[in-house]
């Protein structure tokens, strides 16, 4: 991604996985599920995003904290945990995750060079804008974009002109990082400048290797790759 000589009009991130740690909701719970915890939350994100592609291949849509609390449902039923209100207290959760400790300082150093930064994620807004208060991220963000008016999820090319509307620029313009490989994946196919975010060090995937995508293990190495 970096060419340091071209504009960037925003740094565009993906929220959950990237930004908001999707396993903080069965962490905080993880003595109620016992030690299947890992495994509930793993299934329970595996199914989230399924679920969100399938709908967006079939023309189908439901927002995205139904197709969370139906991922919760199968991956709560697939490890034999039937308790009504710890789903209620995870779902909860889910609303408010912690952001991971490398975003806020990111944010802050981004915006401190004169970047705008922005979200564009899967979520509804009524969910990303609860998480993003709660981790205390809104105030470095200035815009938190979500697919839910276009009724379908990402990787849809049409979801990452989003951000190209919002800041009224070309996709070269967009540098977009996000913690999901195939978002990654969609994002560098769209033209974006995308840096995957490679948290846990997994072996690349979805063609990011045939692609430009630059690759980091931690946000707080991006403020380097595209501060001037
Ligand atoms: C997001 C999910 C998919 O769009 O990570 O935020």
């Amino acid at each position: 991604m970096p060419t340091r000589d071209i504009r960037i009009a925003a740094v565009v991130f993906d929220a959950y996985g990237t930004l908001l740690d999707v396993h903080a909701a069965v962490a905080r719970h993880a003595g109620r599920i016992g030690p299947q915890a890992g495994a509930v939350s793993a299934l329970w994100r595996t199914k989230q995003l399924e679920y969100s592609w399938i709908l967006s291949a079939t023309g189908d849509y439901e927002d995205f904290s139904c197709v969370t609390a139906r991922a919760l449902d199968v991956a709560l039923a697939a490890h034999g945990v039937a308790d009504a209100a710890l789903c209620e207290d995870l779902l909860g959760a889910y609303r408010r995750l912690d952001a991971f400790p490398d975003a806020a300082p990111a944010l802050s150093a981004l915006r401190g060079a004169g970047m705008a930064t922005a979200i564009l994620s899967n979520g509804e807004p009524g969910m990303l804008a609860e998480a993003v208060e709660a981790a205390g991220l809104a105030p470095l963000l200035d815009a938190v974009l979500s697919v839910h008016p276009l009724r379908c999820y990402k990787p849809a090319r049409a979801v990452y002109a989003l951000a190209t509307d919002r800041f009224a620029c070309q996709p070269h313009e967009i540098a977009f990082v996000s913690g999901n490989a195939w978002d990654a994946y969609g994002a560098a196919r769209f033209g974006f400048r995308t840096c995957w975010l490679n948290r846990s060090a997994v072996p690349t995937e979805y063609w990011l290797d045939r692609l430009a995508a630059a690759r980091i293990g931690t946000l707080a190495d991006l403020p380097g790759l595209l501060a001037p």
